[in-house]
């Protein structure tokens, strides 16, 4: 898949693909990421990209220009696309709909800034989408927390098996992981980790799960259909 950012701030945008497991899918070419820059869309000189409100009122509104020429420009270049359009008022983002759109072809994410963009562009958009119940000044952080995310469900880009174990893949929350050493500042590593018994294992991680989603996200642990796995280790 491809998943295209469209921003007014490009380098600050660039480093998503330039770290860790997204890296690495990008250069084995499992996934494509274009960072574009609206300001190559403007018609002036100065590059100008907002500009006053109709109706007056604090701040500046982004025009609508860059936008539909940016979307002409991809949807020429990559065929269809799949529109989406960072903001406060948008769906909020969970596991579910980035494994949704990990299966669209090209992701376009538009960067919207929350002083304002121009109404019009929403008419390009097919979802706005926010990544929590807070304000950011720009949308450039969440359209970065939207594209790793996705990234994640794109196959081959993180082990299937690690997806799988996510918090979240399973609406439930991620056991504890210990690593060498045994004892560290007389904090040991729990002795059924130790044991070889991968059964126990398995029910040990289960349960921990388990305990951690009813602590920390009782609305999930409440709605969840337990496995008989599940049933097994709630009562061990
Ligand atoms: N822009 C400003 N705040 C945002 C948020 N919480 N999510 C997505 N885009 C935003």
């Amino acid at each position: 898949m491809r998943i295209i950012i469209a921003t007014i701030f490009p380098n600050f945008v660039r480093v998503v693909k330039e770290y860790g497991v997204i890296a690495q899918a990008v250069e084995e070419g499992k996934i494509e990421i274009e960072i574009m820059n609206l300001r190559d869309f403007a018609h002036d000189r100065h590059r100008t990209v907002d500009d006053y409100p109709y109706g007056g009122g604090p701040g500046m509104v982004m025009k609508p220009e860059p936008f539909f020429e940016l979307h002409d420009h991809c949807k020429q270049q990559f065929g269809d696309l799949y529109t989406i359009l960072t903001s406060p008022q948008g769906i909020t983002l969970n596991n579910k709909l980035a494994m949704e759109l990990s299966k669209k072809k090209n992701l376009l994410i538009f960067c919207g800034r929350y002083e304002g963009i121009d109404e019009r562009v929403k008419s390009l958009v097919d979802l706005e989408i926010s990544i929590g119940d807070y304000v950011l000044s720009g949308g450039e952080l969440a359209a970065m927390v939207i594209c790793d995310a996705v990234s994640r469900f794109v196959p081959g880009v993180v082990e299937d098996e690690s997806v799988k174990r996510d918090s979240f893949y399973n609406d439930l929350l991620d056991h504890p992981q210990y690593t060498r050493p045994v004892e560290y500042r007389g904090l040991r590593v729990p002795e059924v980790l130790l044991s070889g018994n991968h059964e126990m294992v398995e029910l040990w991680r289960t349960a921990e799960s388990l305990k951690l989603t009813a602590l920390r996200r009782p609305d999930l642990f409440l709605a969840r259909q337990f496995s008989v796995e599940e049933k097994k280790a709630l009562i061990h």
